[in-house]
């Protein structure tokens, strides 16, 4: 057996390399070893202008896409690229000029064909017997797919917590809806609750299809309104989440009344829906006309009880009813920071 074994014991099998006679001792092992591992590792001589790669393994060849020559005498800095976070080169700079016992760091570094990869680095220094430092070794490991994973973790995690919160929410406004309903009838009580749920689920469907990120306020009112004579107006505005299925509602409550009492009602009747936003808000407005008899406003019945709530309670918004001598002019005013809803 040689000598390198004799004082070592392996569990196992014996490595490969244990079995060649050209193994002398410890140190030609921990190289063999070294260069065997699929650990990508270099060493680096900082006595050395630029503290170039003294060595570098076959693994490091196969992570990076270089060659030994393309790689040895070069300051690993050539693995750095764009979108390499000067932060964490700084930390590596600091860890190093500090003397830290081990720098680690995970950085995005890029290959010889450009693609890149995120690299959980961990650097350490070799002393000699008076403590200075003669070499660096370090370790560089390809972890793009465990941060992939924990970015999907916490995207899930988010998304979760979104539908959880959103849940709540529809359940809410169903609630609301079944306290404020009132009918004699099963069959009318089933009828008046049926038509907001269905508001409230188509509502859910466009938040699912887009990952419930929020919806366009057009895409929204074309679902509720989109079948009626409405003439919608306004920029591209972007709901969040938490004010699409109270929209819903509300949306769905003005339509229904304007078709049973409002301008929707009359052959030559038509409403306009009109928006505009900023980060903090939403300003919508609906109007009917009609050239007809004069129409009641929003009845002060089940309708205007289920909007005030969902406005007032809900979205903690605003909202200014004026009475018009040929239809309704309703206007909101909508907070879009959800920490000022509930
Ligand atoms: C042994 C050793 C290995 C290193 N490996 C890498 C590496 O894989 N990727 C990287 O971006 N930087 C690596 N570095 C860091 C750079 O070589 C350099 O120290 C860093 O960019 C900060 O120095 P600078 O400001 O002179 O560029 C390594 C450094 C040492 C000493």
């Amino acid at each position: 057996m040689m000598e390198a074994c004799e004082h070592m014991s392996f569990e196992g099998d014996a490595p490969a390399a244990a079995e060649e006679a050209v193994i002398k001792d410890r140190r030609e092992l921990a190289l063999v070893a070294v260069e065997r591992t699929r650990m990508p590792m270099v060493v680096s001589d900082p006595t050395q202008p630029d503290n170039p790669i003294v060595l570098a393994n076959q693994a490091f060849f196969d992570l990076t896409g270089y060659t030994a020559d393309e790689v040895l005498g070069r300051n690993c800095r050539f693995l750095q690229g764009p979108d390499t976070a000067p932060s964490a080169i700084e930390a590596i700079r600091r860890g190093l000029a500090t003397g830290q016992h081990f720098v680690e760091v995970e950085l995005l570094n890029y290959r010889k064909d450009g693609s890149s990869f995120w690299n959980q680095l961990v650097i350490s220094p070799v002393h000699d017997e008076d403590g200075s430092t003669i070499y660096y070794f370090a370790s560089q490991k390809d972890s793009s797919s465990i941060r992939l994973a924990r970015e999907l973790a916490t995207t899930e995690k988010t998304l979760l917590k979104e539908v959880d919160h959103r849940s709540m929410n529809a359940l809410a406004l169903v609630e609301s809806i079944l306290k404020l309903t009132k009918a004699d009838r099963v069959e009318d009580f089933s009828t008046a609750v049926q038509g907001r749920v269905a508001a409230i689920a188509s509502a859910h469907r466009l938040l699912s299809e887009g990952n419930w990120a929020g919806a366009e306020l057009r895409d929204l009112a074309q679902r509720e309104l989109g079948s009626l004579d409405i003439e919608f107006s306004g920029p591209e505005t972007r709901l969040p989440p938490h004010v699409v299925q109270p929209l819903a509602l509300i949306l769905h409550e003005l339509r229904t009344n304007a078709q049973v009492h409002g301008a929707l009602s009359e052959p030559d009747g038509h409403v306009s829906l009109h928006w505009r936003a900023d980060d903090l808000f939403l300003w919508l407005s609906w109007e009917e006309a009609s050239e007809g008899n004069t129409k009641p406003v929003l009845r002060p019945g089940l309708g205007l009880r289920i909007v005030k709530n969902v406005v007032q309670a809900q979205l903690a918004g605003e909202l200014n009813l004026a009475p018009r001598e040929i239809g309704l002019k309703a206007e909101f005013k909508i907070p879009l920071d959800r920490r000022l809803a509930t």
